[in-house]
């Protein structure tokens, strides 16, 4: 009796060239046996290696070829093709698409493909030794992970070319099992409840003024993409950010700290809250109900604001007593002594994990695409690589379900 986990699952393989594409028809039958249906874009390289008329049988679907076919793009756009699958699956990836998916070019329909594409890709490489651990490769495997795709094998042993090394693509039955882990990831948070804060607050100075910072809601928007992706009932609490709200995901839009608070006070019981928003430590104590005008000093001396502390989310979900989230975890960003900070900073917080990240100027982070995080637990300190905020959003809402799942 086979897993039903891949039943009805819908699973796009680009198969690329080289020798290793027989290997793919194998693969084929395999997700066919489990009741996937499989959509293949075979590339001109791969059409080298085999036959669209054994993909066509063995998928038992029409194979896609060619960007600019008027009868393919009628029937089924590249886009439709990409964003129909639950799975991208490049097997073989030849060190030429790999390049190609790093550098983010569309010269092919697999190409185009790929980047069109919204779904999670796993890509099985399969080139020489050489090509293998050419800095090249190295270095746009790296981004490709960075960019959150996940990659399984390649093998060593003896290569096609005569040569041994590392580079033979994974056999079918190991691919088969990265593809499984894949989807059964989907379901790691089912029956969870999720929490996130995300961007930067808004306190009023009056009706059109305010103080804020410069955080875009990039991270804390991923982190909730991702658990949401996990199974898990997330609910977002969202300043002001022009990030699009995550599908699947239950948006709140707030402003200030005060409504921020009132927001996830109202969200719980959760399992595990993540606060990622940058919160304004400060608020205009009485905010002007009009907007303040140049006069609105007697000597014409520029008004002089009045700040109150903002309350702490962050600090208030760690002490929530027995509505405390089982996992509560923070962020620290800071422009030195990172970890030291963070450290004191999850004590002083009461919560669980703090993903301390250097922000200091030229880092890039605030606002930026790319993340360097050290996970503080108390188990210790974790160091991550600099990932894309995307792929770290990945990693946390895996820890996050291995944890639950121990904990339970
Ligand atoms: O104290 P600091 O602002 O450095 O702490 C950062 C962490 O605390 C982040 O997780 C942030 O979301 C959270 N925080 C909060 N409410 C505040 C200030 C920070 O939830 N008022």
């Amino acid at each position: 009796m086979l897993a039903p986990i891949l039943d009805g699952k819908r699973i796009l393989l680009v198969i690329s060239g080289g020798i290793a594409a027989y290997k793919s028809l194998d693969l084929i039958r395999r997700l066919r046996e489990r009741g996937a249906a499989v959509r293949c874009i075979l590339t001109e390289g791969g059409a080298a290696f085999v036959t669209p008329l054994s993909v066509a049988a063995l998928s038992e679907e029409k194979v896609f070829m060619d960007l600019f076919s008027l009868t393919d793009e009628s029937e089924m756009g590249h886009i439709r093709l990409s964003r129909e699958a639950d799975l991208v699956v490049v097997a073989p990836a030849s060190a030429d698409i790999l390049a190609k998916m790093a550098q983010g070019l569309a010269d092919d329909l697999a190409t185009t493909a790929l980047l069109a594409t919204d779904k999670p890709v796993l890509v099985a490489p399969a080139m020489n030794h050489m090509m293998w651990a050419h800095p090249a490769t190295r270095a746009n495997i790296a981004s490709l992970e960075a960019q959150g795709v996940r990659r399984v094998g390649p093998e060593s042993g003896d290569l096609a070319c005569g040569e041994v090394g590392a580079g033979r693509m994974a056999e079918p039955m190991q691919i088969l099992a990265a593809i499984e882990a894949q989807f059964a990831e989907r379901t790691s948070l089912a029956g969870r409840r999720a929490l996130v804060t995300s961007g930067p607050t808004h306190e009023p100075i009056d009706p059109v003024r305010f103080i804020a910072n410069r955080s875009s809601g990039r991270q804390g928007h991923a982190i909730a993409a991702a658990l949401a992706q996990r199974g898990a009932a997330t609910i977002l609490v969202s300043g002001p950010s022009a990030e699009p709200d995550p599908a699947g995901v239950e948006v709140r839009h707030v402003e200030t700290a005060a409504e921020m608070l009132a927001a996830c006070r109202a969200a719980l019981p959760v399992d595990v809250a993540v606060c990622a928003a940058a919160v304004s430590d400060w608020k205009v104590a009485n905010p002007a109900t009009q907007k303040l005008k140049k006069d609105v000093t007697a000597d014409g001396a520029p008004p002089k604001l009045t700040l109150a502390a903002n309350p702490d989310i962050l600090a208030s979900l760690g002490g929530a007593g027995n509505r405390r989230p089982r996992l509560v975890i923070g962020f620290a960003a800071e422009t030195e002594n990172v970890v030291e900070n963070a450290t004191a900073k999850r004590r002083a917080k009461n919560c669980d994990w703090i993903l301390a990240n250097d922000v200091s100027p030229g880092t890039g982070t605030f606002g930026g695409r790319e993340n360097t995080v050290h996970l503080v637990s108390a188990d210790g300190v974790e160091d991550w690589p600099t990932l894309s905020k995307q792929a770290v959003a990945e990693r946390l809402a895996e820890r996050v379900a291995r944890h639950l799942a121990a904990a339970s």
